[in-house]
């Protein structure tokens, strides 16, 4: 089987954790006879140094013919330090949520036992954590009308959303319910936004379509509170745009580290992979980013495509690298590996599994080589 995939490396770290997810999938390929065709593709900071332009023609039209996107990064501190730049890098990939549809942002946070003692937060809080953020991605104070007076003395954001709009992401957390805990909690503002109040109304109408499901709702802010008081209350947390944002990145620090958090933004016809982390431009080329976000990006892309088995296989050798503790220092500082050293373990184990010829006997030296 043949798959067009879109791959746009991006700025600072992400060209060299998509490369490991590559890896990942070069591995499974090999093992499960897949065939995927590879076609790079420029986004973010690096195109507008070389176009001008954050999102190319060419760039969208490579992204239209694909099965499915690869992703790594955007962002360069250049821009984020420049309010008055008019074209910036997070442009191009809004541009492509937009024109491609990608509506709904899909997040997972796990809690793995391996790694719960890396966590700020105490074990007995976060232990057993499993849910995932449905983030709706292009609507919202992202999209809405922006204006900034002639004096430059008052701004404004609007927000607006549709029922239609919200529709189509509730289905999408209520079906991803019933294949697990069954219950969805609407994150929303409803005591203050209009917006929120309409999701509310619209999320407690269609939820009689899933009798199975339990529905309950909490206030954004109580959601951040709760969220690392108790994680293990929540199943599917559906959210709009912007609250989505916030509470994903306050969601990674229970799995221990963002380094970890994979996500996939899924339209009618499109789909997105992508680590929810920044572009990391410190780390940018030292060969120490943790890839394992980008790797499980690459999972979720081949259980996007039906590609079940393979994407099974592309988690449990994360999960044996998390295991072994063969990790980048972000998760590992006594010993850590670097970051092209942990997709080659990936790519290796996938392929050989415990027949590996890896030096199992040396990891725990931060030494283990591909022998
Ligand atoms: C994310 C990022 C983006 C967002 C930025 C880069 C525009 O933070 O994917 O979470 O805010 O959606
Ligand atoms: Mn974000």
């Amino acid at each position: 089987m043949k798959f067009n995939i879109a791959v746009i490396p991006g700025d600072g770290i992400g060209p060299e954790v998509t490369k490991q997810a590559q890896k990942a999938l070069n591995a499974v390929a090999d093992v499960y006879g897949y065939t995927f065709l590879y076609k790079e593709a420029l986004m973010g900071a690096c195109a507008i140094d070389e176009t001008g332009n954050p999102l190319p023609e060419e760039t969208l039209n490579t992204c239209k013919k694909s099965d499915a996107i690869l992703f790594g990064a955007i962002g360069d501190p250049k821009y984020d330090n420049d309010p008055s730049a008019k074209v910036r890098p997070e442009q191009g990939l809004l541009k492509l949520r937009k024109e491609l549809g990608l509506f709904c942002n899909v997040r997972p946070v796990k809690a793995y036992d391996t790694l719960i003692k890396n966590s700020p937060l105490k074990e007995e809080i976060i232990k057993g954590t499993d849910t995932v953020i449905y983030r709706e991605l292009t609507g919202g104070i992202y999209f809405g009308i922006k204006e900034l007076s002639e004096d430059g003395k008052i701004a404004f954001d609007g927000c607006s959303y549709s029922i239609e709009e919200i529709e189509r992401m509730a289905h999408l957390a209520f079906k991803a319910a019933q294949n697990r805990k069954r219950k969805v909690t609407l994150v929303d503002k409803a005591n203050v936004l209009e917006t929120s109040r309409l999701w509310r109304k619209t999320v407690t109408e269609l939820a009689k379509q899933y009798p199975d499901v339990e529905l309950d709702f909490l206030f954004v802010d109580n959601a951040a509170m709760q969220l690392i008081l108790n994680p293990n209350q929540f199943d599917v947390i559906l959210t709009e745009n912007l609250f989505g944002d916030i509470i994903s990145d306050e969601a990674s620090v229970i799995g221990g580290s963002i380094g970890l958090l994979a996500s996939a933004s899924v339209g009618k016809e499109s789909a997105l992979f992508e680590p929810i982390h920044g572009s990391f431009p410190q780390a940018k080329g030292k060969d120490i980013a943790n890839p394992l976000a980008s790797i499980l990006s690459a999972a979720m892309m081949l259980e996007h495509l039906g590609l079940h088995e393979a994407a099974q296989a592309i988690d449990d050798a994360v999960q044996k690298s998390l295991e072994l503790g063969f990790t980048t220092e972000d998760i590992n500082s006594v010993n850590p590996f670097s970051t092209s050293k942990v997709g080659d373990f990936i790519a290796d184990y996938i392929q050989n599994k415990e027949d590996s010829n890896l030096n199992f006997n040396n990891i725990h030296l931060g030494q283990s080589t591909i022998i």
